[in-house]
Parts: C-alpha cells; sequence; structure tokens
C-alpha cells in the first residue's frame, strides 16, 4: 500500500489522464491548427471550441467564451459584477476557493443549506424578498463538497426568482459530464429566459486539470463585455490547449474519455461506501450520483479538524468541513474519490477510522 493515500485534492488519480490521447491531439494540433495554436488569440479564446461547446448546448456561439480554467471564470465574472457590501448568495458548504474569491471582494454573505436535493429554495425566496441579491453562486450537479444534485423543480424555481428579483445566478457545473445514472435535470442556462444565468464549465475533470480549458456561456452581451475585459488583462486563454482540447472534442476522443471516466468514478464511489459502512458506520451522506466528491457527517461532537491532522498523519489526509463552510462544519469532512484507485480505498478509509477513538 502506498505511504498516503490522499482524499484530499478534488483531482483525478494520474491513471484517469488520457495521457496518450492528449499526446496525439496535441501532435495533431500542432500540425493541422498550428497557426491560431501559436499565435496570439483574442478574449473569447480559440473560436473553433467556442463553437463546438455553444453546439455542445445548443446556443449561438456568440453566447461562449473560454478561460484558462473556470475558477479564472469565476473569479473575471465576480469582479466584474460585484462591488464591496453587495449581497451573494453561496450554498453552505460550498465549493472553498469560490468562498475565498469572495470574501476578497468584502461581499456581503447570505449562506443558505444544501439538502439532499440541493439548495433550501424556500431560504432563497425569503432572503431575495428579504433585500436585494446581486448573485447567487450555484453548484448545480455531483456537488463540490456536498455530493447532492439539484432536483428539477428547484431549477425551475431559483430561475423564475431570479428573473422576478433581478439578480444573477452563476451556474458552477464542472461536473455535469460525469453522471454514474441518468442524466442531471437541464442546466438553468437552457431554463433561462431573462438572461439572468452565467453558466461556468471545464475540461478539467473530462480531459485533465492541467490543460487549464474551461468557459462561460451566458447572454450575448454579458460575454461580450466579459471578453473585452478578458482581452484587456490577459490578451487571451492558452490557444494551445484551446486547440488541442477542440482535437479531443472533434475526433470523439472527449467523449470516449468520459465514458471511461464515469466507470472508474462510479467503482470509486462504491468503494468508498463500501468502506465507509465497514469502518466508520456512524458516518451519514447523500450518495452522489456522480462527480468526485461524497460529504460524511459524523456524529455530533467529533471534530474533524483534529481528525484530518492525525488522519495526515496515519497517512490519510481529508479536507475537514469547516474549510467549506462559513460557520460549522465540525463533524464533517470532505472524501475525494477520484483521487483513490479502488483498490486502495478500504485501507485508507481505514487509517482515518483509525484516528477515531
Ligand atoms: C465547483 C467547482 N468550480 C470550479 C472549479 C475549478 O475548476 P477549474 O478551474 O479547474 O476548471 C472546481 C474545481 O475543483 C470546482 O469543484
Amino acid at each position: 500500500m502506498p505511504e498516503t493515500i490522499s482524499f484530499a485534492r478534488g483531482a483525478p488519480s494520474p491513471d484517469l489522464i488520457p495521457v496518450d490521447a492528449v499526446r496525439v491531439a496535441t501532435a495533431k494540433a500542432l500540425e493541422d491548427d498550428w497557426q491560431k495554436a501559436l499565435s496570439y488569440g483574442v478574449g473569447i479564446g480559440h473560436p473553433g471550441l467556442c463553437a463546438w461547446i455553444a453546439d455542445r448546448h445548443g446556443i449561438p456561439t456568440e453566447q461562449v467564451m473560454t478561460t484558462n480554467g473556470s475558477l479564472e471564470a469565476g473569479a473575471m465574472l465576480f469582479r466584474h459584477l460585484l462591488s464591496p457590501g453587495d449581497r451573494v448568495i453561496v450554498e453552505q458548504p460550498s465549493y472553498d476557493r469560490t468562498l475565498l474569491l469572495l470574501e476578497q471582494l468584502q461581499v456581503e454573505f447570505v449562506p443558505v443549506a444544501l439538502e439532499a436535493d440541493g439548495i433550501d429554495v424556500d431560504a432563497v425566496e425569503r432572503a431575495v424578498k428579504h433585500a436585494p441579491v446581486k448573485l447567487a453562486h450555484i453548484i448545480p450537479n455531483f456537488h463540490n463538497p456536498a455530493g447532492c444534485t439539484l432536483s428539477a423543480e428547484k431549477r425551475e424555481r431559483l430561475v423564475a426568482l431570479a428573473a422576478e428579483h433581478d439578480f444573477t445566478i452563476f451556474e458552477d457545473d464542472p461536473y455535469r459530464e460525469l453522471p454514474f445514472g441518468e442524466d442531471p435535470p437541464p442546466t438553468m442556462l437552457s431554463i433561462d429566459q431573462a438572461d439572468k444565468v452565467i453558466h461556468a464549465s471545464s475540461f478539467s475533470k473530462t480531459v485533465s486539470p492541467g490543460v487549464r480549458v474551461g468557459y462561460l456561456a451566458g447572454p450575448e452581451h454579458e460575454i461580450a463585455r466579459l471578453t473585452k475585459i478578458a482581452n484587456e488583462n490577459y490578451i487571451s486563454p492558452n490557444m494551445l490547449s484551446g486547440s488541442l482540447v477542440l482535437e479531443l472534442c472533434q475526433s470523439g476522443v472527449l467523449d470516449d474519455n468520459i465514458e471511461k471516466c464515469k466507470v472508474a468514478l462510479q467503482e470509486r464511489r462504491d468503494a468508498l461506501v463500501d468502506a465507509l459502512g465497514k469502518h466508520i458506520p456512524e458516518a451519514s451522506f447523500v450518495l452522489p450520483g456522480g462527480g468526485y466528491f461524497l460529504w460524511a457527517d459524523l456524529d455530533e461532537g467529533r471534530n474533524t479538524v483534529e481528525l484530518a491532522e492525525k488522519a495526515k498523519e496515519a497517512g490519510a489526509p481529508f479536507i475537514p468541513g469547516t474549510e467549506f463552510t462559513l460557520d460549522g462544519g465540525w463533524n464533517s469532512l470532505r472524501f475525494s474519490f477520484a483521487s483513490v484507485p479502488p483498490e486502495h480505498m478500504d485501507e485508507g478509509v481505514a487509517r482515518i477510522a483509525s484516528c477515531l477513538d
């Protein structure tokens, strides 16, 4: 067994990265598309990739821009839309890096709890009726860190609330393409008739995080504005990455890799669930229907910050719940099962269990 079995990083283990396919796609991109791949681009990034993404979403190309990963896309949107003191709805728990970005902008957090089928929409409604809200950050599918998926009914209600109360929904959706069973409900982008939804996604989870290709899809005027800001800040996103990802998309390799990842990730989720039942039976969780993460609640009174320190020493690091919450999370932890091959899962969970007394 390896010295370290890490549940900490939301990244795939190396065996899930399609290195040979990326090598071939890069060679092809440099042969057939080198003039675009090796030139300065414009703010939207690689136009061919924007067209492919637009087609996948069934929207006009003018509604898409690519970025260096979706975190950059979100950061740019936040800086463009938000001012200190603006009220922003965040899910609890939520992606730690998003919370950090928003904190830097000195917004007023409006925390709303997650339920098994996504954000508590009644609480969102109360919040937007209480005082104006500028933005709601929503991770709709196979949530990081909570593992849950937003129901179709809640998507409809959120989009209606955004139209009625004039706030933007940032649909942060890097895991949509990785369901283990049925496909998730339609994106909020596809339901929106009032230009209130900006959708972000990425090839980090379907190709590799290191290619740093993400994108924004939304109302044409917003994309035009953000494209200008992108161009003023960094000219264009990485064009070689855009070109090789386009090659993977067009050749069908992307879809093949998605199928492979789904099978491997489901196997890992199942191995984790088995290991939790065996070693940490007090853990309660929403079964993730896809993606990378499982959020476990332990018994009241547990301290997962201390547990994380001990588990790191025992060779099984994880991130405690407090990192993903504005308040609380002390008896919760996030397992990234994407980073652990199934044959190491039982040992990894047993190491954490051995630190619980
Ligand atoms: C919800 C969510 N949004 C955004 C990101 C950032 O992804 P990237 O910048 O690699 O596209 C992640 C990565 O883990 C994530 O989980």
